[in-house]
């Protein structure tokens, strides 16, 4: 084998020293709309992001005075690691409602649930272990797990979430050792998949199998359009189980807020990483969090936010049903979130070069997996554009669909 030059190893000191990391193609995915000469025209299926208008409805202009009035400089100030006080129990308080036994002690309050799956990773994962999770999967939390050293094991999913007789029987095979199971049981991003009754308990019997942690990454729960909840993964296995919270999806991602609920133990164990990180969570987004409880009308603005993207979901799917039903194209029909997962047979990365040409952007499928798969699958995100604009969006798509595909 020839060595590679010196040069090509190491173009400076500093590229020599570092070590590479995975990061999301979701988020350069943003970057090359952004960078694009039609951007603000692009109908974007790519984010998964709050709309517009549902920022506007959390009315935060009246929270940060209120913050500000109220509390003044401290809120501005450092606060303590595991998070404000009122916040961990309007957090334990709503865990119980959903049947976790939860008190504030065992909640910590994380920069957005992204920073609680990376305290998890510093917690549970030694290098060289496996973490398993479906396929397609979150793609920053398979990014965190690789950075951390861990190997991901993805096995397939289907229409009631990952297939955990697949997972078993994979395992099986390997006979190793697996640390994590992370699964995101309700509108799965990507497939907004949830997680079925049975499943959620046959994941359960196998973390228990295999004494492995269960992460519960659950920033959606509230956004179920049909249907009723599931009880989640916490509130049936408290001992094995992390759950993960955030109001990214339901209230301002920009405060970068979450959370993990587990037992006094591991939180104490996150708090001490989390000292090495950050110290503690914004103050002024924990204080905007709580403010937005106190003024009373979190129900109401739920309830705000499932008329308007349930709307949003509606007209995604009459439009895909209008515009691709001749192709074919199929895609999924879930109860809630942000996202569909259409399997296109055309190459993802190509067709988002073309529909970037026709004004419209999605996620190619291949940026939720470490396997190189999922080439011909895209995530749909409805939860940005107007229902006018989603109509607009898919007709664009289907004239760069058919451009591709006249490729052929
Ligand atoms: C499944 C899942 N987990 C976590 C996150 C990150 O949320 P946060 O903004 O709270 O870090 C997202 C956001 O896209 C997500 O889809």
């Amino acid at each position: 084998m020839t060595a590679e030059p010196a040069i090509a190893r190491a173009a400076s000191p500093l590229e020599a020293a570092g070590r590479d990391q995975h990061g999301s193609f979701v988020d350069e995915t943003f970057q090359i709309i952004a960078r694009h000469p039609r951007a603000a025209d692009i109908v974007s299926f790519a984010a998964g992001a709050p709309a517009a208008e549902a920022l506007a409805l959390a009315r935060a202009d009246e929270l940060m005075a209120d913050v500000l009035a109220r509390d003044g400089m401290r809120a501005l100030n450092y606060g303590v690691t595991e998070g404000e006080a009122e916040l961990r129990e309007i957090i334990a308080a709503d865990a119980r409602a959903r049947g976790i036994d939860a008190s504030a002690d065992d909640v910590i309050v994380t920069a957005g649930a992204l920073q609680a799956i990376d305290l998890a990773c510093r917690v549970f994962l030694r290098p060289g272990e496996i973490v398993v999770s479906g396929s397609p999967s979150f793609a920053n939390a398979l990014s965190a797990f690789r950075n951390h050293g861990a190997r991901v094991l993805e096995v397939p999913q289907d229409d009631d979430g990952i297939d955990v007789a697949a997972a078993a029987r994979a395992l099986r095979q390997r006979g190793e050792r697996v640390a994590l199971f992370f699964v995101v049981p309700n509108f799965d991003n990507p497939t907004g998949t949830t997680l079925s009754d049975q499943r959620r308990d046959a994941l359960l019997d196998l973390a228990e199998a295999h004494d492995a942690v269960v992460i519960e990454d659950d920033p959606y729960a509230a956004l179920r359009y049909r249907g009723a909840d599931l009880a989640p993964m916490a509130a049936r296995v408290r001992d094995r189980v992390i759950h993960f919270g955030s109001f990214s999806k339901t209230f301002l991602p920009g405060i970068r807020v979450g959370w993990c609920i587990a037992d006094v133990g591991t939180i104490r164990r996150m708090a001490a990483a989390k000292q090495t990180m950050d110290s503690s969570t914004s103050t002024l987004g924990q204080r905007l969090a709580i403010a937005f409880h106190r003024r009373g009308q979190v129900a109401e603005h739920l309830a705000a936010l499932r008329r308007l993207y349930g709307e949003k979901q509606a007209a995604a799917r009459r439009a895909l049903e209008r515009e691709f039903a001749d192709t074919p194209a199929v895609w999924n029909d879930p109860d809630g979130g942000f996202y569909f997962w259409v399997r296109t047979g055309v190459d993802g990365r190509e067709f988002l070069d073309a529909a970037l040409d026709e004004g419209a952007a999605f996620v190619p499928g291949e940026a939720f997996t470490t396997t190189g798969s999922w080439r011909e699958a895209i995530r749909f995100s409805y939860c940005a554009p107007t229902p006018e604009r989603i109509g607009e969006g898919v007709q664009r798509l289907r004239r760069a669909y058919d451009r591709v595909r006249a490729r052929r």
